[in-house]
């Protein structure tokens, strides 16, 4: 079989390279290594920055989006006993964030690629890139038993931070970054009210805690917890518990503790690949970075590779220019450094470091009290939470 692309993994990275690509007569074939059902049942971000909001309505999935989708002009960041609103709209010259669920644009984007008849290949087992680093790559895999070959002019590694894209590069031509955190986040997903209308992400003696939401009837709520936690440790009742004693009093009396729909532990890391190129083959979203996800910024990330990398390959058969795909990894990685940045300081300013010590604690209490009392602080929170421009 043969395509112009081929897009490894059916993430929102992959559905929405491969939406964009195919409103702009760019054929590409979706290889996706578990089931449709299995992606759908992931439960992951909840934030999105215009710039992303701006791609679906350029795919033409954002119709449920811009109906469903829940804007939020601002946030709290809760310590020492304090609540302080960071005024997303005033301070970024008014801009704002959108609540909609990851699973929700993946749903979308599953439903429009199937209304176009585009191919994606789910359950695809041992997908294996070859000859990349020459005109002709192909992708090989197994389905029901039968060994298929696909062979294309470029190769999109859109399979998350696990996947086979970043790890078939030989090891001397990349570079990777890498912070690992002790800690994780318990992530807690329920049919009850929000205990706030817009976000809490509290600082507190016995550890991080993140009050968010889905829509006005489902709440999203995490706790930082020791990796050594598992899922199983943590009952409903044991997690409101120590989910409230985390929030400000007046919030934590209005939790509603329902049953969860979800619960799992994802472990916090920062991690940079470098490039993001590799002949023929490009890496975009977490399978080049992960970030951690105290500033909202994974799928957003996402979302400004398949931006460049989209409009890249559409020059490239469009316009016969290869500028854009040449300029791919640069201009990708300079704004991934950023939000690099963005998510580690918000990670470190918010979480509890056991091991750091208490002048650590302090200089966390010190850095919420500036941005609490600096409209100039404040202001840098603000403009990179909404987003850095693509
Ligand atoms: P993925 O979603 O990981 O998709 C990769 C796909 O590739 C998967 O479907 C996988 O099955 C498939 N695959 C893997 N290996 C192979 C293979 N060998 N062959 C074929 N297919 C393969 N980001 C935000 O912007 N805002 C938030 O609020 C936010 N909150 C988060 C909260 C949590 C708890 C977590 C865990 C993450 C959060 N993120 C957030 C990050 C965000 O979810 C990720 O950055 C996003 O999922 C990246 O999308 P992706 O398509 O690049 O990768
Ligand atoms: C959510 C996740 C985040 O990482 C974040 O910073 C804000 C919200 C969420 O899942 O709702």
């Amino acid at each position: 079989m043969r395509h112009q692309v081929c897009i490894i993994g059916a993430g929102p990275s992959g559905l929405l390279l491969g939406q964009l690509l195919a409103k702009a007569g760019v054929d590409a074939v979706i290889l996706e290594a578990r089931s449709a059902d299995y992606v759908l049942s992931r439960i992951r971000a909840g934030v999105l920055e215009s710039g992303l909001v701006d791609l679906m309505r350029q795919a033409g999935c954002a119709e449920r989006l811009d109906r469903e989708g829940l804007v939020h002009d601002g946030f709290h960041l809760a310590f020492a006993g304090r609540t302080h609103r960071i005024d997303l709209k005033g301070l970024s010259g008014g801009k704002s964030v959108v609540v909609y669920g990851q699973t929700e644009i993946t749903r979308d984007l599953m439903e429009a690629r199937a209304a176009l008849g585009v191919p994606t290949i789910y359950e695809a087992q041992d997908v294996a890139l070859h000859d990349f680093d020459g005109p002709r790559p192909r992708v090989t895999y197994h389905k029901d038993g039968v060994t298929h070959e696909i062979t294309c002019d470029f190769i999109a590694g859109c399979d998350g931070f696990h996947g086979i894209a970043r790890r078939s590069v030989p090891e001397t031509a990349i570079a990777q970054f890498e912070r690992v955190y002790a800690f994780g986040w318990l992530g807690l997903l329920a049919d009850v009210p929000p205990a706030s209308n817009e976000l809490i992400y509290a600082r507190h003696e016995r550890g991080f805690a993140l009050a968010s939401m889905r829509s006005h009837t489902r709440s999203r709520y995490y706790i930082q917890v020791p990796l050594s936690d598992q899922v199983e440790d943590w009952s409903d009742e044991r997690f409101y518990d120590e989910f409230r004693r985390r929030l400000p009093e007046e919030v934590a009396a209005r939790v509603v503790p329902g049953a969860s729909m979800e619960k799992s532990i994802a472990p916090l890391r920062s991690f940079v690949a470098e490039p993001l190129r590799f002949g023929r083959l490009f890496l975009a979203g977490d399978a080049g970075h992960i970030v951690p996800p105290t500033g909202a910024k994974g799928l957003n990330l996402a979302a400004s590779d398949v931006h460049y990398l989209a409009s890249g390959l559409i020059e490239h058969y469009r316009d016969k220019s290869d500028a854009g795909i040449d300029a791919y990894s640069e201009r990708a990685l300079r704004r991934i450094w950023k939000a690099e940045r963005f998510s580690w300081w918000m990670t470190s300013m918010l979480h509890l470091f056991p091991e750091a010590g208490d002048f650590v604690a302090r200089m966390q209490l010190a850095e919420l009290d500036y941005i609490a009392g600096s409209e100039a602080a404040a202001t840098t929170v603000a403009e990179n939470y909404v987003g850095l421009p693509f």
